[in-house]
């Protein structure tokens, strides 16, 4: 098989996420969207009673205490892609993914911090001059790398 034909797969994760809600918001759009697993980097999710599509009997979520946990346990070629509105990130549209990608979100309240963005290899941002909330952020985020890539995503369920 020609490894270009590979379509290599991705995870996203919030850094410090405030609220359990979006949280939840996002690991449904990652399953949907063909996201392999979803993690938490500091604050850890509390499964919300609301998930009614049991979204953690489909794909994996993971905790990660602190950023430099998270980086000690980053797959092998795997490229860490912070999501930010900030100065000197590539704009979404333009952005080619990482065929192997792991995103990261900031928190509701703060974002990332500098610290965290240096840590990172690429850094993205949607356009506008506000934030947009973090899960619908996230989810745009996948169903770009969806489009582009023309991934195969898991087929409809019940
Ligand atoms: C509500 S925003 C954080 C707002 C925070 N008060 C600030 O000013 O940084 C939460 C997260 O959503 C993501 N986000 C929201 N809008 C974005 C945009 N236009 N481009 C890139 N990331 C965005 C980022 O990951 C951000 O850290």
């Amino acid at each position: 098989m020609k490894t270009s034909n590979i379509q290599g797969y991705c995870a996203i994760g919030i850094y410090n996420g405030k609220t359990d809600h979006n949280i939840g918001t996002l690991w449904r759009s990652a399953y949907i969207l063909g996201a392999a697993y979803i993690f938490t980097v500091g604050k850890r999710y509390k499964k919300q009673t609301s998930d009614v599509t049991r979204t953690w009997a489909r794909i994996p979520y993971f905790h990660y205490d602190t950023l430099e946990d998270l980086c000690n346990n980053i797959p092998y070629d795997c490229c860490l892609t912070a999501i930010e509105l900030t100065e000197g990130a590539e704009f979404l549209h333009d952005f080619e993914h990482p065929k192997r990608a792991i995103y990261l979100l900031g928190s509701e309240d703060q974002g990332l911090p500098d610290s965290v963005l240096e840590k990172c290899r690429k850094v993205i941002k949607l356009p506008g001059n506000s934030s947009l909330n973090v899960a619908v952020t996230g989810s745009i985020v996948l169903h770009d790398r969806a489009a582009k890539l023309k991934l195969e995503l898991p087929p409809n369920h019940r």
